[in-house]
């Protein structure tokens, strides 16, 4: 049997925040990525279910938007709790950077060091699969506007870890709002606006124009991460943030294709869709253009501005 054929790789949650389940068929060895604190007994009951002896519990970063599982299923199940070498977590015993490997049963589980999204993202490669945190997203990548996050580290991590992976590899993130599993590699190359070539300058330029202040909430969830949580009755996300579980830029409402914004502008004239560009007015105005009758509101101004859109539609 070889590696590729040992490993199980399942998505174990509902909804967009996602958590791997890796295991070894032969050696019934597993690890969980990004697990939940308030779905401990359900991964516990899976594990039980499944045969599965869990050795590692593995963050990919430090999470914003929800509470890590990690130290107390270390604690039930005596499973290394593994994170990256610069995170704060007190209690992970295990530290990971460019080129560690972790061993499930026969197969290697290797880290890379993809920060931008955070300082201690990590992007987890095993045969055929990257699993990549809030690194990278199918169709977007993490926000870098997170304590630790920094655009010209998600550019150059970008830029110097996506040419080293083959195109064939499958891509699964930490997030996704569209209910997508996974995406091959080469697919995002030609098709995420964060993987389309540009400078370092313009991608920081590009992702600083919708940096947006960090909630209360996130600030707590981030302290309490670092302290290690066990409480599985601890909810510090507001309802409304729970449902969504996260933090990306990727769409959070339905997408509707290029052709159909087209179909539905020229059918409807002017009693049409508002077209609203949030983008700074030198990309308005720059190389790219914009939509003839797109009204300009940047990102940062629009909870401010949020009045003249009704006054656009008067
Ligand atoms: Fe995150």
């Amino acid at each position: 049997m070889t590696p590729d054929e040992d490993v199980v790789v399942h998505q174990i949650n509902d909804g967009a925040c996602r958590t791997y389940l890796l295991g070894s068929t032969r050696t019934r060895e597993a690890a969980l990525v990004d697990p939940v604190l308030g779905s401990t007994d359900r991964y516990l009951q899976r594990l039980r279910e499944g045969g599965w002896q869990l050795r590692w519990a593995i963050d990919t970063h430090t999470h914003a938007d929800h509470l890590s599982g990690c130290r107390l299923l270390a604690e039930r199940t005596g499973a290394e709790y593994a994170m990256h070498r610069k995170a704060g977590a007190r209690h992970a015993s295990t530290r990971l950077g460019d080129g560690s490997r972790l061993r499930i049963g026969d197969v290697v589980l290797e880290a890379i060091e993809t920060p931008g999204h955070t300082k201690d993202s990590l992007t987890l490669k095993l045969p055929g699969r990257v699993l990549t945190g809030d690194w990278l997203f199918i169709g977007g990548a993490g926000r870098t506007d997170l304590p630790g996050g920094d655009p010209g580290e998600q550019w150059d991590s970008l830029t110097r870890v996506i040419p080293s992976l083959d195109e064939a590899t499958l891509v699964l993130p930490g997030h996704d709002y569209n209910a997508l599993s996974d995406a091959v590699l080469g697919a995002e190359k030609r098709a995420n606006a964060h993987l389309q070539e540009r400078s370092r300058e313009d991608y920081v330029a590009w992702l600083s124009a919708t940096a947006q202040p960090t909630p209360a909430w996130m600030i707590e969830t981030l302290r309490a991460n670092n302290e290690g949580p066990v409480d599985t009755r601890l909810r510090l996300a507001p309802p409304e943030a729970a449902s969504v579980c996260a933090v990306g830029p990727g769409p959070q409402v339905p997408q509707i294709s290029v052709d159909e914004v087209k179909r539905r502008l020229d059918s409807q004239g002017t009693s049409g869709p508002l077209l609203l560009d949030v983008r700074q007015p030198e990309e308005f105005a720059g190389e790219l253009g914009h939509v003839p009758g797109a009204v300009l509101v940047p990102l940062p101004e629009l909870a401010a501005r949020i009045g003249e859109i009704a006054r656009h539609r008067a």
